[in-house]
């Protein structure tokens, strides 16, 4: 369905930033190209406590990429946030304090075949317990700072412009400490199975 979506300037001025950021970093271009199948989609916006967390938050220093990150918060006062853990026991702390939402995907403003994307947010002293899923997934720090955990691998601290790559169902966990952090996420293949909880230890 083609729209007439008064916030379309806003999703294509992210697009836009988001592309060129993209493009421009070697290892996320060879994880997946930028798809070149995009269609435009109608946002329903739903807001929660992660919403206006973000949209508080003053911690995302990134000298690399400030704009893409100013595109999405202003994009993030628009998005339909996600509730991806929404039926599980990872408890209301999380729930209240971890954002995410999508760009390219389900409940995004773009549809592709061939890719989804998303921005996940985490304030600082936050803890994203251990989760797999079938796509395989990059993700690129924007801003801050977070610890990323890999089943198998020596843990990274990461600020803007580091990656983390995920396999098909390689368990993965995330934590913050003094700094938030902003990330974008890219799924290839497979992307039809949300995330299930592992479990695992707390660092
Ligand atoms: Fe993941």
């Amino acid at each position: 369905m083609l729209v007439s979506d008064p916030n379309r300037i806003l999703w294509d001025v992210l697009l836009r930033e988001v592309r060129i950021a993209h493009e421009d970093h070697p290892e996320l271009n060879a994880f997946c190209p930028f798809a070149d199948d995009l269609g435009a989609q109608n946002v329903l916006p739903f807001r929660g406590p992660p919403a206006d967390l973000f949209a508080a938050e003053q911690g995302l220093f990134s000298d690399i990429y400030p704009k893409v990150r100013d595109a999405f918060f202003v994009a993030g006062t628009v998005a339909q946030w996600r509730e991806t853990y929404k039926d599980t026991d990872i408890g209301a702390d999380f729930m209240d304090r971890f954002g995410c939402y999508c760009l390219i995907g389900e409940g995004g403003a773009f549809t592709s075949a061939k890719m989804a994307a998303w921005i996940v947010y985490m304030p600082a002293g936050l803890y994203y317990t251990w989760h797999q899923h079938p796509a395989e997934e990059m993700y690129l720090t924007l801003a801050g700072e977070a610890t990323f955990m890999r089943d198998g691998c020596e843990n990274n601290v990461l600020r803007a412009g580091g990656t983390s790559f995920h396999a098909s169902n390689q368990p993965h966990a995330m934590q913050t400490h003094d700094h938030p952090v902003m990330a974008y996420v890219v799924w290839r293949n497979g992307f039809d199975s949300p995330p299930i909880l592992t479990g695992g230890e707390v660092i």
